[in-house]
Formats: structure tokens, sequence, C-alpha cells
């Protein structure tokens, strides 16, 4: 039987520079949907797919993101004492839904890297990775999907998404045989941002990984690869020598906050869906459309 998949890495720790200058100050992981940073909604993805032990790989510039996750006794008391107990109820339990660790990756020396820091946490254990600035709309259900066909199959698997040929230049891609599974495929080839001429499919890896343990032997023996920097898609093509592969098929419900116009999306999508102010919002919106002739 496969062992429960437990644990989450998040890795947070690059530079950001698609969101320059913002970036510079204040990691892209903690850009508010409203009221909410980006990270937040990752954490709370993993914690719904079962995972209870989540590991932030972060930098020396994102500290900000560790007080995120941590009780703030100070302001407790002031909540408390105003009768606050919504609000008081909301940061309380950001402290408590899951243990949160935090880990430094010294130098931001790419994706696989990244992952490679969470080694010794982990252990001998499958783990589920999430991109820190893709957020999963729940309606996709990707990472639970992936747990569900980890327990069934006991191999790595990858979310894959489809996207216009013409993009596949900007992601790994993966070729894929049908298993007989509405949404799951086994993979057979990885390659990281191919020439879209020569691309064997127009499959994206996007933002969500679950690892066997294995995967750790083979960041170890990556080296650098496109753009200099260690490259997860690298290692997995490794792990696929040695062991099966799974791919999560979905086609939407992904928003790559680290893109300005996506992470826009994001904000107007999330905003609309919630009940307290979507309403208000909704009608904003309309009226912003309209007075600009955009409806
Ligand atoms: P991205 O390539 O989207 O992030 O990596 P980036 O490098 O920070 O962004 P740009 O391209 O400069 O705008 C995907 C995720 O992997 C993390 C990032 O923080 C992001 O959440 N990452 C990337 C690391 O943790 N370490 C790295 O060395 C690289």
């Amino acid at each position: 039987m496969s062992k429960p998949v437990r644990k989450a890495v998040i890795p947070a720790a690059g530079f950001g520079t698609r969101f320059l200058p913002f970036s510079k100050s204040v990691p892209k992981e903690m850009l508010p949907i409203l009221d909410r940073p980006v990270i937040e909604f990752i954490v709370a993805e993993a914690v719904a797919a079962g995972m209870t032990d989540i590991l932030i790989i972060t930098s020396r510039h994102k500290k900000v993101m560790e007080d995120h996750f941590d009780r703030f006794p100070e302001l407790e008391v002031v909540l408390a004492n105003k009768g606050k107990t919504e609000e008081l109820d909301q940061i309380v339990d950001l402290a408590q839904q899951a243990n949160v660790h935090f880990i430094r990756q010294g130098e931001a020396l790419g994706l696989g890297h990244a992952i490679g820091m969470a080694s010794d946490h982990v252990g001998d254990e499958p783990f589920a990775v999430l991109l820190g600035d893709d957020i999963m709309h729940e309606r996709a259900g990707v990472l639970t999907g992936m747990v569900d066909a980890y327990e069934e199959h006991g191999t790595s698997v990858v979310a894959l998404m489809e996207v216009p040929r013409a993009d596949i230049g900007s992601y790994g891609c993966a070729a894929t045989e049908d298993i007989g599974e509405s949404r799951v495929v086994r993979v057979t080839d990885l390659i990281e941002k191919p020439d879209p001429a020569v691309a064997p499919s127009n499959l994206a890896i996007m933002g969500r990984y679950l690892f066997t343990p294995s995967i750790f032997a083979e960041i170890e023996e990556t080296a650098p690869g496109v753009g200099g920097e260690i490259q997860i898609t690298d290692a997995m093509l490794s792990l696929l020598a040695h062991e099966q592969m799974l791919g999560f098929t979905f086609a939407e419900g992904r928003f790559d906050t680290g893109k300005k116009a996506d992470y826009l999306r994001a904000v107007v999508e999330l905003t609309l869906e919630r009940s307290d102010i979507g309403p208000e919002f909704a009608a904003i919106l309309s009226d912003v459309c309209r007075s600009r002739g955009l409806v």
C-alpha cells in the first residue's frame, strides 16, 4: 500500500522579476487577492488535500511570509478586547491550520534546487510540490485528483494542462500515452521549454507535482540546464528512466499570479466569488466597464 501524502513543499524563493518593482521589497507570494496573500491560497489547497506538514522554501528577502503564518499575541489581545471575534478567529486559524515550516534557499539556483532543499525535511515519504505563485481553483480538483492517482498507482504524478502550441516553449512539456482513464495519463518523455516546432505535445507541466522520495537522488545528480538553473524537469526525466510517472490533466482554473495579467484575473474572479463583497464588486465592475464602453 502507498504511504499517505502528508507533506507539501512550496517553493517561494525566486526573485519574481516579472513583478518588479513590487517584488523588490515584498515577495510576489504576498501579493493580495483582496485581503489574503497568494501564499495563503496555496497553503489552504495543500491542507484541503490532506497535507498536515507544509514546508515553504523561502529566502532572506522574504521574512514577511514567516510572520504571516506565525501567532501574533499582541494583535490577538487587541482583537479579543475589541470583540472582533471573526478577525481573531481568522488570524489564529491561519497559524493553526497546519504545521508550517520554513527553510531558506541561500541562492535562487532554480526550482529543482529549491525542491532539493526539502530533502531532509521530507525524508523517505511521498510529498507534494505546489508552486508558491500558482493558484489552482478548487473546482479544477488538481491536487486532490493527483493524490487519488498516487494512492491508486503509487507513482509520481505531475499536473498537465493543454496550452496553445505556440506557447509550449514557455513550459516544461510532457509526451504521454493513454491508460484508459479520463484524466490520468502515463508520461513517456519530458522536455523543458521545447521549440514549439518539435515539441512532442502541447501538454504543459503546471505548478503541481507529487513525487516519490526518489526524486531527491535525481536532483542531486542534475546539472544546471536551461537558463543556468537546476531544472526540476531534468530531474524528472532522470526519474522517468527508473520509475513510472503519471500526468493528471486539467483544462482550467489555474492563475499564474507571477504574471501581471493572470494576477489581475485571479483578483477579479476570486473576489467576484466571495459572498461578503462579490455582489458589490460585481456592481462596481459592470459600472466601470459600461462607463468605459467595454461592454
Ligand atoms: P518562477 O520562475 O515563476 O519564479 O518559479 P521567479 O523566478 O521568482 O519569477 P520571475 O520569472 O523572475 O518573475 C516558480 C516558483 O518557484 C520558486 C519561485 O519563488 C516560484 O514560486 N523558485 C524559483 C524558487 O523557490 N527558487 C528558485 O531558485 C526559482
